[in-house]
């Protein structure tokens, strides 16, 4: 482990107990139905390929990314690369790694909304409500985390340890 690494919040067997936990409630909430699987690039990869894997339906998975424009503005987000699929009529759920504040997601489902979709409902892995500004419904969470800053798992600090097959804090430099 590197030596950054302060300490282990979920280990790879419970995020995989998690992640099929999660898999299970959806398989169930969406029998009958086809997913479409929107993963939020990078952070969300990882987890939303794992996911996928333990759904037991008919799914697409697309990928959308977004820059934020720094820590001064917050809620000022913008596409950098849009979704393949149209999404109008379909069910989407968008798979994201973390909810802080909630700005980002917040203009992304307003956004998605626009396209109409039948539904439209957000996959968290981890949700720190400590942080939260902007209230919102998110229908599926991994874990509640406290408020300190996570890596692993497809988290990055400066685009660094998300291949670490755990959820971990990392020291702040
Ligand atoms: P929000 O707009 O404040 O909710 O920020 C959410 C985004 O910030 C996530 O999609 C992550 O990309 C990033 N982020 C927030 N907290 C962390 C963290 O602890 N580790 C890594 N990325 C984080
Ligand atoms: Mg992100």
């Amino acid at each position: 482990m590197p030596e950054e690494i302060l300490e282990i919040l979920f280990r790879e067997d419970q995020i995989r107990a998690r992640v099929r936990d999660l898999a299970r409630q959806i398989t169930n909430d969406y029998a009958g139905r086809q997913l479409v699987l929107v993963s939020i690039l990078r952070g969300s990869v990882f987890f939303a390929t794992d996911l996928a894997r333990q759904i037991d339906l008919p799914l697409s998975m697309d990928f959308l990314s977004i820059s934020s424009y720094g820590e001064d503005s917050e809620g000022v987000v913008r596409i950098t690369k849009d979704l393949e699929e149209n999404i109008a009529s379909k069910d989407v759920l968008v798979i994201e790694d973390i909810v802080d504040t909630g700005f980002t997601l917040k203009y992304l489902l307003r956004t998605l909304a626009g396209r109409n979709p039948n539904s439209l409902e957000v996959c968290a892995l981890l949700d720190r409500r400590a942080r939260r500004i902007i209230e919102m419904d998110l229908k599926y969470i991994g874990f509640e985390i406290p408020d300190k800053f996570v890596v692993g798992y497809g988290l990055d600090y400066r685009q660094r340890y998300r291949n670490l097959p755990y959820i971990g804090v990392v020291k702040p430099t």
